[in-house]
């Protein structure tokens, strides 16, 4: 039988999808909420000293896992996509074998429903935007191991939910997200370079929250898109609606191709995702990017 009430266990608390579940769970009643970061479980450190902070916690949630469904939220990654082309073993260490280690000991120690954010980046780009069911190609190191993980937990764990997502923004002075990163130059009247050629369905780091909480709470199980609404569009349009939404003047914005700007690891062109099985279930209406930014240029 599902059990009504909540125990949250968080890792990645204070990125910017972690920021924005911490606080949708502790605004949920009888929910009962415990938030990491790399201070108490660092993925980059070795993996008996890992198991061993986890173990430090199973007394805590054994006690409520007769009256509360335990739901391990899994935000934490290393999300630098060239740093992972140019460290392949370090992105193994943390975002795979690491990773999996966590992802073991809830299911395993915790009974826990496991919950993995992975990306558009496990596709190649060539016919976004993608469904759920469809094949993946990833062309770095940073979405073969988003792929890696998605393989295990789907061989490994009975209640599990992969959440696939794309550009996710939101308004934090302290991230480097794209929009960001836009906004800070438009408002140092700085010229804003930005690719052309690569489409996404960009989320608010805030709705994608939302529909995390309200899928687990439909009991999903399986594979999720959670991705923006609107149409799919490119990073100059993706600017061009930061600049119109807190008002700056979008002719500092030039567009340009992925390959003049030789980064390390290759990105999906036509990438992006489509959320139509997670509308259907929790009957989510996502805002588009523009609509979303405008929201937080209000704020
Ligand atoms: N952002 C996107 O556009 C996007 C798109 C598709 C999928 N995703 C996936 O969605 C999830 C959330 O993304 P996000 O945008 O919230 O990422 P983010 O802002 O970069 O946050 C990542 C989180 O992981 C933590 N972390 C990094 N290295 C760690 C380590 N060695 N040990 C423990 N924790 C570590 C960070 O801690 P610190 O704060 O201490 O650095 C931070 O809390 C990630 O799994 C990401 O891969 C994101």
């Amino acid at each position: 039988m599902r059990k009504a009430e909540r125990f949250y266990i968080l890792f990645g608390k204070h990125g910017q999808v972690g920021r924005r579940l911490l606080e949708r769970v502790q605004s949920e009643i009888g929910a009962q909420v415990l938030a990491f970061d790399r201070e108490e479980y660092d993925l980059a450190g070795s993996s008996s000293e890992l198991r061993s902070r986890l173990n430090q916690i199973d007394g805590q949630i054994e006690k409520f896992r007769n009256t509360h469904e335990i739901v391990a939220l899994f935000t934490a990654a290393y999300t630098h996509v060239d740093g992972c082309e140019l460290r392949p073993e370090f992105c193994r260490h943390v975002n795979v074998t690491n990773t999996i280690e966590v992802l073991n000991h809830a299911d395993r120690n915790w009974g826990a429903k496991i919950v993995f954010f992975s990306s558009d980046y496990v596709f190649d780009g060539r016919s976004g935007p993608y469904l759920e069911t469809d094949v993946q190609r990833p062309l770095s190191v940073y979405g073969r191991a988003k792929k890696e993980v998605e393989d295990w937990i789907e061989t490994h764990c009975a209640d599990r939910l992969i959440l696939r997502t794309t550009g996710v923004f939101d308004y934090d002075r302290s991230s480097k997200n794209f929009v960001m990163q836009v906004l800070e130059r438009l408002e140092r009247g700085q010229a804003v370079h930005v690719v052309r050629d690569q489409y996404a369905t960009p989320v608010w780091a805030k709705e994608l929250s939302d529909a995390t909480i309200d899928l687990v709470r439909a009991g999903a199980v399986g594979v999720y898109n959670v991705a923006g609404g609107g149409p799919v569009i490119n990073r100059v349009e993706l600017a061009r609606a930061v600049a119109q939404a807190f008002g700056y003047p979008t002719q500092n914005i030039v567009g340009i191709s992925t390959a003049s700007l030789r980064q390390p690891a290759a990105r999906p062109k036509q990438g992006g995702l489509l959320s139509h099985k997670t509308k259907q279930l929790i009957g989510w209406s996502p805002r588009s990017a523009a609509e979303a930014l405008r929201i937080l240029a209000r704020k």
